[in-house]
């Protein structure tokens, strides 16, 4: 067994500001080399059963993290846009904890990885709920809840909190949206299980309509890893300083994006990567490394699970060289005996 390394001297070593400035470069320097190791890659295929999603540029490729301290680093493609689909879903939850409370959102959503694709027609067999708010009927069902009277209210309320974890104002792609109601016959059929299930109310157009425009949010590299370094520094925007989301959800939110983000590769990605995170077809992904950073990454060939090739393979290579599983032996950031001073 090898020794652990030894920890820094901290009475001779560099002081905060220069610790911080070197590792800055540091981690300038290794986003570079990541996106020239991982630039030529070309497995994967861009998602079409959403027709829209079909024109993205296979090409585009692009990193972004943003810190708790609000320092940003890129490369790529960073500021191209693309819709975020089912990265929409933890934050979405998150809405749907903060209005209705846990108790409430668990009657309608489990929290159980299900192991399945994430368009399964199904349901928890032992609960009757959708397993997770990560998979479509999780999350059809969790658009149910937050959806307003009228529906543009419910929409609205989405895209300005996005708009605010992001720092900037977002908007949503009609051009996405149409095509995806256009073509989402399968989530037509998910909503009308979880309303013959007594999961969702009788307003499933309205329900559609929601979930449909919070995947049609149009996002870049930088907005996700914005929303990630505002889930890790417990709810505050690092650049605003707006308080967005409710800190005492963030942590059951997290939890479900540790065990259930990545769908059918949930397992493989805690294991490899360890970091919560979610992805989406259209190629994103976004991952937080609690209270220290927000991840984005964007290429759009995604694999057979429906997640970014490039985007998991850039996260993989982070979090080992960087130590930032969750439970690496280097990953100290978020310790509980502070709060026992
Ligand atoms: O519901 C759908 O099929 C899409 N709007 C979102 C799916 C998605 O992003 C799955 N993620 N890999």
């Amino acid at each position: 067994m090898q020794d652990a390394p030894e920890t820094k001297d901290a009475e001779n070593g560099p002081s905060a500001g220069e610790d911080r400035l070197w590792l800055g470069t540091k981690l300038q320097q290794t986003l570079d080399l990541i996106y020239e190791k991982y630039k030529d890659v070309d497995e994967g295929t861009l998602a079409t059963y959403i027709p829209e999603l079909g024109k993205a540029n296979p090409n585009d490729f692009g990193i972004c993290i943003a810190t708790t301290e609000g320092e940003v680093f890129t490369v790529g493609d960073w500021e191209q846009e693309f819709t975020i689909q089912s990265v929409c879903k933890p934050f979405a939850f998150q809405m749907a904890l903060e209005r209705h409370g846990v108790e409430e959102v668990l009657k309608h959503v489990g929290v159980e990885p299900s192991g399945d694709a994430f368009n399964a027609i199904e349901l928890d067999e032992r609960s009757g709920r959708p397993f997770n708010p990560m998979v479509n009927a999780g999350a059809i069902a969790v658009a149910s809840l937050i959806k307003q009277d009228p529906v543009v209210a419910g929409i609205d309320a989405f895209v300005e909190k996005m708009g605010k974890a992001a720092g900037r104002q977002l908007s949503i792609d009609n051009a996405v949206l149409a095509s995806e109601t256009a073509t989402g016959n399968r989530n037509r059929a998910i909503a009308y299980l979880l309303l013959n299930a007594g999961i969702i109310d009788e307003a499933v157009l309205e329900t559609l309509h929601q979930y449909f425009s919070q995947c049609s949010l149009l996002v870049n590299c930088k907005d996700l890893a914005m929303i990630g370094a505002t889930m890790a520094n417990i709810g505050t925007q690092p650049v605003t300083g707006e308080r967005v989301f409710d800190f005492q959800i963030i942590k059951h939110v997290l939890a479900v994006m540790f065990s259930c983000g990545l769908y059918n590769y949930a397992g493989n990605w805690a294991f490899e990567v360890g970091l919560p995170a979610k992805s989406g077809v259209s190629g994103g992904i976004c991952g937080v490394v609690n209270r220290q950073l927000g991840i984005g990454v964007y290429s759009p060939k995604v694999d057979a699970q429906g997640n970014s090739v490039r985007g998991t393979l850039v996260c993989r290579e982070l979090a080992s060289h960087f130590g930032l599983h969750a439970f690496d032996f280097s990953n100290v950031g978020s310790s509980f005996m502070q709060w026992l001073q």
